[in-house]
């Protein structure tokens, strides 16, 4: 049995690629009954840059929204938000003490921020520590994250190991990356990868006329409507083949290589087909959020199964440095 553990961002509304990129992949992986799978919500990593309390919260909420309207099931996975065991920024001094300070200087992440965020505050520079407290502080055995976290992840082994080696005992159980990278990038309405940095998302849980008009939006070329067109070099056709089935790829690539069919009608396809393909999650996830008393207590019953092997983690630790 292996307890896998991901910290998700905060950051809002989830988009196409979130969807399939990450949240699918997770839920898969964490319904593998061999598997222990922790995930939470990292609100205390958001504060780094998020200083708006009400843009926290709503945060938490549209994100936790998303991944229990794509099934994430709370009986199965433990699912909590970071910030309702605070017992991590605890362990976090502790284990700021031991971490040398050239080891958070290197940081790929915290030197890209560093020359790029006109905020540049503490938080951001100890903020791999409190992402080694978050795995090392529920004994995590593997870490599934994005190649941009890969670095996190090992410098959390290299803070247990320190630590373990300095303690001369086993108190810390060494985590394993899990790295996506057969994870393809979803393309977003512009062609470059879907990312709420370059506004080329596509909200799945938007009403249907605002998801028209991002469907809609799709960069194609200018082909005539009666000319036949490549489907290979298409956007519209890239995202509809992630979400179609064999047979309606087959006879949307006659569409295209036919003529007489227009960017339009296969961008109305595909308006067509998210609706379809999302129709449940589209459902819970308003019914969700216009009850966000229900996500606050299933993320306080999270943080409830969570919080015993936190205390248990934060105690070893204690005794073994003497408080
Ligand atoms: P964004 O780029 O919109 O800010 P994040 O960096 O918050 O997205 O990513 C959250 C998760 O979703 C990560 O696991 C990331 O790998 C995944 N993800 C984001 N965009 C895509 C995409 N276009 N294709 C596949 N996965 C993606
Ligand atoms: N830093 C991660 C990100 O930006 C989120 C995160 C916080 C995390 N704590 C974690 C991921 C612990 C894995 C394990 O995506």
């Amino acid at each position: 049995m292996a307890r896998i553990l991901t910290g998700i961002q905060s950051s809002g509304r989830q988009h196409l690629g979130n969807i399939l990129g990450a949240i699918r992949p997770a839920i898969e992986l964490s319904s593998d009954p061999k598997n222990e799978a922790y995930l939470f919500i990292a609100d205390m990593h958001s504060l780094t840059t998020i200083k708006d309390a009400a843009t926290r919260k709503e945060n938490v909420l549209a994100t936790a929204a998303a991944w229990l309207a794509c099934g994430l099931d709370t009986e199965k996975v433990v699912f909590y938000r970071q910030s309702d065991i605070p017992q991590v920024a605890e362990m976090t001094w502790y284990l700021s003490c031991f971490t040398p300070f050239p080891m958070l200087a290197n940081a790929h992440s915290f030197k890209d921020k560093s020359e790029n965020l006109s905020d540049v505050n503490a938080g951001l520079f100890i903020y791999p520590v409190l992402m080694a407290c978050d795995i090392l502080m529920y004994d995590a055995n593997v870490v599934p994250v994005g190649k941009d976290q890969k670095q996190h992840v090992e410098m959390t082994r290299d803070m247990a190991s320190a630590v373990n080696y300095q303690m001369k005992q086993e108190l810390f159980v060494i985590p394993e990356s899990k790295i996506s990278e057969e994870i393809m990038t979803i393309p977003g309405t512009d062609g470059r990868k879907m990312s709420k940095s370059y506004g080329n998302i596509i909200d799945i849980f938007l009403p249907e006329k605002q998801l028209r008009k991002q469907v809609m939006g799709i960069v194609t070329d200018s082909t005539p409507l009666e000319d036949p067109k490549n489907p290979d070099t298409c956007n519209a056709f890239a995202l509809y083949s992630l979400l179609a089935s064999e047979s309606q790829i087959v006879e949307m690539r006659q569409n295209y290589l036919g003529g007489n069919y227009g960017y339009g009608h296969a961008k109305q396809a595909l308006f067509e087909l998210i609706l379809e393909e999302f129709k449940d999650e589209r459902i819970r996830f308003d019914a969700l959020m216009q009850n966000p008393e229900n996500i606050e207590k299933l993320l306080l019953e999270g943080a409830e199964k969570a919080k015993p092997v936190a205390n248990q983690v934060l105690a070893r630790f204690k005794e073994a440095i003497g408080y």
